[in-house]
């Protein structure tokens, strides 16, 4: 599967029951491909990037291997220094694969790359209701740092709770 249809899939599992299934039925990962197109764009190595996780297995075989990502860069936030807090903006792997370590490894990989390019925070905004990724940036010493935001989605609107570690 390529990293679009990962994230149509990863989505519509993480958040069934949280978003509403209509939202969730009509996602296109044809669609998502064009903003992965600009995201990858995006890139601006080391500040900005996208990490990917593969397979032992299946390492060299191209794109098609991809079963989960991670897209960070500078905080987008108003009240965070752009220079020294970084946002991990998504981080979503295949459903197959969840629980088995991968987001771990990817988590570390984002950190390592983060702290290279010279942030001393690393924060994220998570569905208040995604009670596993919040207990995975738990798992990770991430914390709720108190900031929620409403997050409008034109058909509805939920709360996003900002988590925050700090990379030493
Ligand atoms: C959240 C996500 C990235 C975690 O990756 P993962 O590879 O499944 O997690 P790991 O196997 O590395 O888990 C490490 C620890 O995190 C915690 N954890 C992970 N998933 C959990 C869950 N569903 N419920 C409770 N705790 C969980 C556990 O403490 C786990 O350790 P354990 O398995 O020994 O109990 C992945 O499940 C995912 O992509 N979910 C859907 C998308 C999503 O919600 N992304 C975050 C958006 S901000």
């Amino acid at each position: 599967v390529t990293i679009a249809a990962v994230h149509v899939r990863s989505w519509q599992a993480a958040y069934r029951g949280l978003l509403p299934q209509a939202y969730l039925d009509g996602m296109d990962p044809h669609e998502h491909e064009g903003r992965w197109r600009d995201i990858l764009d995006a890139t601006s190595w080391p500040t900005t990037g996208v990490l990917v996780a593969v397979p032992d297995s299946s390492a060299g075989s191209g794109s098609e291997a991809v079963v989960g990502f991670a897209f960070f860069g500078p905080s987008r936030d108003g009240d965070s220094d752009t220079a020294t807090v970084a946002e991990l903006y998504t981080l979503y792997l295949d459903p197959d694969v969840w629980r088995r370590r991968m987001g771990t490894l990817l988590l570390q990989a984002v950190h390592d790359q983060v702290r290279r390019a010279g942030f001393t925070t690393a924060t994220a905004w998570v569905l208040d209701t995604n009670t596993a990724a919040r207990s995975f940036y738990e798992h990770h010493a991430w914390h709720f740092d108190g900031a929620t935001t409403p997050h409008d989605w034109g058909d509805f609107v939920v709360t996003d709770v900002r988590y925050r570690t700090a990379l030493s």
